[in-house]
């Protein structure tokens, strides 16, 4: 028997955010292929690590998320986001981060939260190759 727990108010907000980590690897994807002009070679490598890494986090922790509670997430699509500049993907970030956080405050256990401080980590980490390296 299969061992399934109450959460379903986290539900949504964790289907949410795998959704938005789906969509941000998108959008971050078609950035990265449009960089140009000074800094660019810095920016193209900080997002293209950027894109890579956060669609594996939306895989691991929908997965993660799905074992927990064994039950399955209803992912909706999230909008594009056109990310035209350095500035939008420095926006794009900043508010990816804070959605993470208002998820955090909803998840069932300390592993779901600790695996979404690793995706924090790695926002950070790219936000700081964006502002200080490009
Ligand atoms: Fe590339």
């Amino acid at each position: 028997m299969a061992l399934k727990r109450p959460y379903s108010n986290s539900d949504k907000m964790a289907a949410s955010i795998v959704s938005q980590f789906m969509q941000s690897s998108n959008d971050a994807h078609r950035y990265h292929l449009q960089i140009t002009g000074p800094g660019s070679y810095a920016q193209h490598m900080a997002v293209g690590e950027f894109y890579d890494a956060i669609k594996g986090f939306a895989d691991s922790f929908a997965e993660e998320y799905q074992g927990f509670t064994m039950k399955l997430l209803k992912i909706e699509p999230t909008p594009a986001q056109e990310i035209k500049t350095k500035d939008d993907i420095v926006n794009h970030l900043n508010n990816l981060y804070i959605n993470i956080e208002k998820t955090q405050e909803v998840m069932p256990c300390s592993a779901l939260v600790n695996t979404l401080d690793e995706v924090k980590s790695m926002i950070s980490s790219t936000r700081y190759k964006l502002v200080f390296l490009s």
